[in-house]
């Protein structure tokens, strides 16, 4: 039962009370609540579920909690009140944005779609777009299923993928099925170069490098493993290397931390900082998700009609990734 009204005093002297505030909260308000392994480590430890976008699209579209609070950037939260319109669906920042999604504006595809209506794309777009995108697309991906999704895709048809140009060359490469590509990027991503990537193995000759599909193409040929945040997990499970270098935001040490905890993982740096951090990502707080739950908003509301539009490829995506 969600119980309006309830009154918690502050209580901000430290993690530990607010990981017991927010603990206290979920309970009260029938909450769960969704972290992407971008977040900071105290946001983490406080979720119930930590995972990749796949991952989180699966949990947000199964959970029976009235209450969802989504610790992540604004289409990721989306995406869970596009699955479930009859719940409430908070995120500690409203302002967490993500710098492909911006890439692409809905009335930009809209109007690319018209101007080539000859080519009659089907358009597969990657979940890191707003819900006007993915109510303009056939299908929904993310880095952990692209592939499968773009195998899938009618033969017949051209393909636009949007919006990250850096993934879609990847699946290219990977299916050998030609795509029309939108020139998006992850500025995250993007800062991560060869140059800089040479230096980090230098300094740990022989530990593996696992990178994002998000990086370029020059980064991508100098990795071992190139896949989603949740996949890195598995490789570096499996892996009998004890040193392994991380191309990707840098969050995701501290879920490859917390799991397995014998290995030493490595932050690549990037080209203009020795940190990759998503500034957007870094905006919610445990102490802003505490807020969130206690006050159930900033809330993800979206107009009927676009919302169920936005629903139907995001269902194909998950019926083809079962
Ligand atoms: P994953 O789906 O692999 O977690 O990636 C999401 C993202 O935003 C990468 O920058
Ligand atoms: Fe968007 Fe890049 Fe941040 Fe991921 S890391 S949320 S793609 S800006």
């Amino acid at each position: 039962m969600v119980t309006a009204g309830i009154n918690y005093a502050p209580s901000r002297s430290g993690t530990f009370d607010l990981a017991a505030e927010i603990a206290e909260l979920k309970r009260e308000r029938n909450a769960v609540i969704l972290a992407h392994n971008y977040q900071v480590p105290e946001i983490q430890d406080a979720a119930d579920f930590v995972g990749d976008s796949l991952g989180l699209s699966f949990e947000a579209a199964k959970t029976d909690a009235e209450v969802i609070l989504f610790c992540g950037v604004h289409f990721m939260a989306e995406t869970a009140k596009i699955l479930n319109p009859n719940k409430r669906v908070v995120i500690p920042d409203l302002d967490a944005g993500c710098s492909l999604s911006e890439s692409c504006p809905p009335a930009a595809l809209a109007a690319f779609l018209k101007k080539n209506a000859e080519k009659n794309y089907y358009v597969i777009a990657y979940i890191n777009c707003s819900a006007g995108v993915k109510a303009l697309a056939d299908v929904i991906c993310t880095s952990g299923n692209a592939e499968k999704i773009v195998r899938a895709a009618p033969p017949e048809r051209n393909i636009l993928f949007v919006p990250d140009q850096n993934l879609g060359a990847w699946v290219m490469e990977r299916t050998g099925r030609k795509m029309d590509l939108w020139r998006g990027t992850c500025y995250v991503h993007a800062e991560f170069t060869a140059r800089s990537i040479r230096r980090i193995r230098e300094q740990h000759p022989g530990a593996p490098l696992v990178a994002h599909p998000e990086c370029v193409a020059a980064v991508r040929m100098l990795a071992d493993e190139v896949c989603s945040t949740e996949k890195m997990v598995t490789f570096c499970k499996d892996s009998p290397a004890e040193t392994i270098i991380i191309a990707t935001e840098a969050g995701m040490l501290h879920r490859l931390e917390r799991e397995i905890p014998g290995k030493t993982f490595i932050a690549a740096p990037a080209e203009h900082c020795a940190c990759a951090e998503c500034r957007f990502m870094k905006m919610n707080t445990l102490e802003k998700a505490c807020d969130a739950l206690r006050d159930l908003e900033p809330e993800i509301i979206l107009p009927e009609t676009l919302r169920a539009r936005a629903e139907l490829p995001i269902r194909r995506m998950l019926e083809l990734s079962r």
